[in-house]
């Protein structure tokens, strides 16, 4: 039989990036209105907020008042299974929603905007994905949460940035070789932590991506006794440069815990909120996005993530829209990567959430 030609990996479509919405601003009396009709809203509802650590503060207090959860896509996932509520808000991006919808599907889940996607998901299409995926069949297929229900379908494993490593060092254990997609940077640092066999997706979350390990070596001169903790989305000249790498929730534990007065941070700055809650005397300094002079699209700050805010909030609960559905025939597939990743977690005890105060 005459060989097939491999085809090449498929070119992951360009993404265009949103300008960052401009919420109106509230006084204070306006703003803790606002947030008491949606306290009464999640009541009378039986609903609850899912909300991720990138988002508006304002949000993630809420949901800390509310009995809702604030965390990383681990916790997050997680925390929707046990929630006691008929209706699950996620405040994050859509694969955080989608995800809810397909491990709970007798919840209703909403979301504040259907629109925020994530850079990750937009640049791996289900249909390219699943063609590649045909032409290494001898691969396990593990997927970043930062996916469609569509691409999670298709795969064996989903891992979150929170237990990417055990679960990969876990496959590699057993001999097998993976097909990793999207973020060619998590996957490359997820191949050199374990040493497996990793066929990488080339996707790239773009606010990660504007990091610069040039201007960082610089920023660290001028703050010697900083330590530098970067989430492994970040390219290999920041990564290089870390003191800690880690999941958002391992960089929030790493404030609290290590001794230093100062850090500098290479991700999404919303996660400042979190920070300064548990170690409100120490200075945060953002990692440099661009360089002196340059300009960035992001900038630090997830223009998909900024779109949840309490005035949409209201909004989605008042009407009722912006629902998360999931196809079944998907749903049915998706749920068995998700579900995996989360009996490994339970069975290794890996957490996602903070330790309780
Ligand atoms: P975490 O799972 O670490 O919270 O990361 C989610 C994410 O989108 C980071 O950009
Ligand atoms: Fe996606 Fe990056 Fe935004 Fe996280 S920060 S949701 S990876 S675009």
């Amino acid at each position: 039989m005459k060989a097939q030609p491999i085809k090449p990996q498929p070119v992951p479509p360009r993404i265009s990036v949103p300008k960052h919405p401009v919420w109106p601003s509230l006084g204070a009396a306006e703003k803790q209105a606002l947030k008491q009709r949606i306290r009464d809203l999640l009541h009378a509802q039986n609903a609850v907020l899912v909300a991720h650590y990138y988002v508006d503060g304002d949000l993630q207090e809420l949901a800390e008042e509310t009995g809702g959860c604030v965390a990383d896509s681990l916790e997050m996932a997680r925390y929707g299974t046990t929630a006691d509520a008929e209706t699950l808000v996620v405040c994050g991006v859509r694969f955080m929603g989608e995800t809810a919808k397909i491990l709970n599907p007798e919840k209703r889940v909403l979301m504040p905007d259907l629109g925020a996607t994530c850079s990750l998901d937009e640049g791996c299409p289900a249909d390219l994905f699943s063609d590649f995926c045909d032409v290494h069949p001898d691969r396990t297929v593990v997927v970043y949460a930062n996916t469609s229900a569509a691409v999670k379908a298709r795969a064996d494993w989903m891992v979150t940035s929170g237990i990417a490593l055990p679960i990969v060092r876990h496959l590699h254990a057993r001999g097998e070789k993976i097909l990793w997609a999207p973020d060619k940077y998590l996957g490359q640092y997820v191949q050199q932590q374990t040493g497996a066999d990793m066929l990488l997706w080339e996707g790239s979350c773009v606010v990660h991506e504007e990091f610069k390990g040039f201007a960082l070596q610089r920023l660290k001169r001028l703050h010697p006794g900083a330590a530098v903790l970067v989430h492994p989305e970040s390219p290999q000249d920041v990564l290089q440069q870390a003191d800690v790498v880690g999941s958002t929730t391992a960089l929030i534990k790493a404030v609290a815990l290590l001794p230093n007065e100062e850090f500098i941070v290479a991700t999404d700055d919303g996660i400042f909120w979190k920070m300064h809650q548990l170690a409100p005397g120490k200075r945060l300094i953002s990692a440099p996005t661009a360089g002196a002079g340059a300009t960035c699209e992001s900038c630090a700050h997830c223009p998909w993530m900024a779109m949840n805010a309490l005035q949409n909030l209201e909004q989605v609960l008042i009407s009722g829209a912006n629902e998360i559905t999931v196809e079944p025939g998907i749903r049915d597939k998706a749920v068995k990567s998700i579900q995996r990743m989360l009996d490994f977690a339970a069975e290794h005890d890996i957490s996602g959430a903070l330790p309780r105060q």
